[in-house]
Order: C-alpha cells, then sequence, then structure tokens
C-alpha cells in the first residue's frame, strides 16, 4: 500500500511572521488529532525556521524546499545546497517546478543533475532528503493533444540513469501547468489518466514492482472541496498544493482529508 503524501507548496508566500502564526494555529487545529499520512510544507528558506518546532513537545512540521542546487558549496550566488537542507532536517525538495522552468531555466536534464545529487543522500540514515519530481504539460500542449508525449519525454530525460531501488522512494508530481493557481482542476478522471501512463512509462523504464511503490501526487487548483475525488483515484497518491495549503484551516483539511 502507498501511504498517501501531501505537500503544500507556499511559492514566494508566507514570511517568516505569517510563518510563525501558522505554526501556531496549526499546532492548535492538531491538538489531539491524528494525521495518519506523510505530509510537509514547501515553506520560503527563510521562513523554514518558523515552522520548526517552538517548544520540546511542541507540532513537528516535516519540512520541505522548493529548490536545491546540486552542487556541494561555491560560487553560487542565491543558491542554498543539500547539506544545507539537511541541517534544517529537510525532508522533501520539489524538483523542476513548472515556476522554475518556465522563469529560471530549468531542463529536464538540470533536473536530472540534481535528483541524481539528492539520491546521494539516501546513503545517510537520519538525513536523506526525498525529490519530489514535477511535471506536466502546457495548456497549448493539452489542447493540442501532446500531453503523453511531453509527459514521457519529461519523465524519460528527468528520472535517465537512476538506480531502479531509489526511484522507489522518490515522490513525482503530475501537475498540468494550466491547472495551477487557475482554479481549472483537471478532472478526477484526466488526474488519473497521466497518473496511471506516468506509472506505465516509470514500469518501462524501471520494472513493475518500482512502478507500484513510487507515489504519484496531482498538482494544480487541490483543495478541500476536491481532494477526496482526486484521492479516490487509483494511481493519485497525493498531492501538490499551492493556494489551498497557505491558511492553517484549509491546510489542516487537506492532511486529515481521510478522517
Ligand atoms: P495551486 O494549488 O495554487 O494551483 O498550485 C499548484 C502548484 O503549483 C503546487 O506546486
Amino acid at each position: 500500500m502507498r501511504k498517501p503524501i501531501i505537500i503544500g507548496n507556499w511559492k514566494m508566500n508566507n514570511g517568516p511572521e505569517k510563518a510563525h502564526l501558522f505554526y501556531h494555529d496549526l499546532e492548535k487545529l492538531m491538538l489531539n488529532k491524528e494525521v495518519d499520512i506523510d505530509w510537509a510544507i514547501a515553506a520560503p528558506i527563510i521562513s523554514m525556521p518558523s515552522l520548526m518546532m517552538q517548544t520540546e513537545d511542541g507540532l513537528y512540521i516535516p519540512l520541505a524546499a522548493q529548490n536545491v542546487n546540486e552542487n556541494d558549496s561555491g560560487a553560487f550566488t542565491g543558491e542554498v545546497s543539500i547539506s544545507m537542507l539537511q541541517e534544517y532536517g529537510t525532508e522533501y525538495v520539489i524538483i523542476g517546478h513548472s515556476e522554475r522552468r518556465e522563469m529560471f531555466n530549468e531542463t529536464n536534464s538540470s533536473v536530472n543533475a540534481k535528483v541524481k545529487a539528492i539520491i546521494k543522500s539516501f546513503t545517510s540514515e537520519d538525513d536523506y532528503i526525498i525529490p519530489v519530481v514535477a511535471f506536466g504539460e502546457t495548456e497549448e500542449q493539452f489542447n493540442a493533444n501532446k500531453t503523453a508525449l511531453v509527459v514521457k519525454k519529461q519523465l524519460n530525460e528527468c528520472l535517465k540513469g537512476l538506480d531502479a531501488d531509489d526511484v522507489k522512494e522518490i515522490v513525482i508530481a503530475y501537475e498540468p501547468i494550466w491547472a495551477i493557481g487557475t482554479g481549472k482542476t483537471a478532472t478526477p478522471e484526466q488526474a488519473q489518466k497521466i497518473c496511471k501512463l506516468s506509472r506505465d512509462i516509470i514500469a518501462e523504464m524501471f520494472g513493475k514492482e518500482t512502478a507500484d511503490e513510487i507515489r504519484i501526487q496531482y498538482g494544480g487548483s487541490m483543495k478541500p472541496e476536491n481532494i477526496n475525488e482526486l484521492m479516490k483515484q487509483p494511481d493519485i497518491d497525493g498531492g501538490l498544493v499551492g493556494g489551498a495549503s497557505l491558511e492553517p484551516e484549509s491546510f489542516f483539511k487537506l492532511i486529515t482529508f481521510n478522517k
């Protein structure tokens, strides 16, 4: 059984002060509540300390990052390394988000280099970081019926040269670009179709066992109102959520969708 995984992607929202308030509000909402899925918040790096445990028995929020540089250290102005994320106890890192591809020139090959570098952290038992590899087609590609082709190329190139056992541990996130921040969610059937296709591509590349284990998220206007229908789909194992993860009440509903 694949454990559901919901990650909130705050993008460039919620600075340290807002994150601090979020922490305390979420802590109140979580009091005496059990969450039995995997979850995390991908906050801006500067807001991460505000989400760390504030008291000894305070709420533990699993942290994710929105990007990382594949180099160990050096003259890379503005960048953050994997070991720096490890110092913060980061558990996940989103790689290849469409906004990074569109605005910051990330390509399938740069995504591949980052994933390979992150996977090296798998050798450390406590400090390993799980890459969440995002992919998905533009509206133009969707309208031209090119989704399958685009998704296949992205997965082939982003995951090229990886080991099947490592791929079992990573998360991939199908985010149709036309559904991001638009309120236009893919129908559960559409999302399922591409998540299933993605699993078939993983099977082709790494074998059925890996394809059965890898977790696939859907992202694009996921919210408390539509999460249940999406999560009912057999090949959707979780969500990568932007807008609806910014407020504690809404995020809490998402991570307790199955309650
Ligand atoms: P929205 O949930 O705001 O559509 O954003 C999705 C997304 O890009 C998550 O990474």
